[in-house]
């Protein structure tokens, strides 16, 4: 298996709890080295054109709204197979359809406020790390 990088947000439901040490840990118990981290507010340009994916779908607007209400951290994460292994312990989407143990079933308050977002892919990855970081920010 490769090792390969992905691309974590710390959500803005989780730094307002002071979560981030919490979740970071869970991301390293799972595999993951954070090799990238920075706290930022979010603009909402920012926001709308990292989700433009889901720019058509009802809940765009709450989405952005919700990730631009307070400090997120970003982050990237390298190891093995690192979409899936932070994806694995992130959990499902939706924390009531969320696996015992994982980030979201153990933090996440609803389907918009769930504490974290991983990358799908390995392409998605690297769209969404370049989203944020620039190359030399990224020490491996
Ligand atoms: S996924 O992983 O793309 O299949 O998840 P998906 O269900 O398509 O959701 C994409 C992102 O939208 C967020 N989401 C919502 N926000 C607010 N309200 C509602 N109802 C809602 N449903 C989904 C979800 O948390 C995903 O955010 P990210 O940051 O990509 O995890």
């Amino acid at each position: 298996m490769a090792v390969t990088r992905t691309f974590s947000i710390i959500k803005p439901d989780a730094t307002r709890r002071n979560l981030t040490g919490a979740i970071t840990k869970m991301l390293e118990d799972a595999g993951l080295r954070v090799v990238a981290s920075k706290r930022i507010q979010m603009t909402k340009e920012q926001a709308e054109g990292f989700y433009a994916v889901h720019a058509e779908r009802p809940f765009f607007n709450d989405l952005v709204s919700f990730m631009i209400s307070g400090p997120v951290v970003v982050q990237v994460l390298e190891g093995e197979d690192a979409v899936k292994a932070n994806r694995d312990v992130m959990g499902a989407t939706n924390p009531a359809d969320a696996a015992e143990g994982t980030i979201r079933k153990t933090f996440a308050e609803s389907i918009e406020a769930n504490s974290a977002h991983g990358s799908d892919s390995d392409e998605n990855a690297a769209i969404e790390i370049a989203y944020f970081f620039k190359p030399e920010e990224i020490v491996g």
